[in-house]
């Protein structure tokens, strides 16, 4: 079992003055996409983490479209490493967490 740590924006602008990155732990017994490590935090961890679920997850649709350790990258490609820095593109107005406005 190999332990992940994650970094992940959070921002709720109902609640929140201003974002913040909250780190994660979860564990994995084998290689993971960073979405679908994003998803074992809101299973195993935090369930009030927001973040946009799809059934594409292979690269076409584009809506995973996140900010990973300063690139962007499609979070469903991208395979999880530990240490991690997940958040949204710089560009879009949050909604809340790691959903934002799509054009
Ligand atoms: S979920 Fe569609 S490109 Fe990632």
């Amino acid at each position: 079992m190999e332990t992940f740590r994650l970094r992940l924006h959070r921002f709720d602008p109902k609640h929140d003055s201003a974002p913040r990155y909250e780190e994660y732990e979860i564990e994995s017994d084998g290689p993971l996409s960073v979405m679908q490590a994003i998803c074992r935090v809101y299973d195993t961890v935090d369930g009030t983490l927001s973040l946009r679920n799809t059934d594409c997850r292979r690269g076409v649709c584009g809506i995973c479209s996140m900010m990973i350790d300063g690139r962007r990258r499609l979070a469903c490609t991208c395979v999880a490493q530990d240490g991690m820095t997940i958040g949204p593109p710089p560009n879009r107005k949050v909604i809340k967490d790691l959903v934002f406005e799509m054009d």
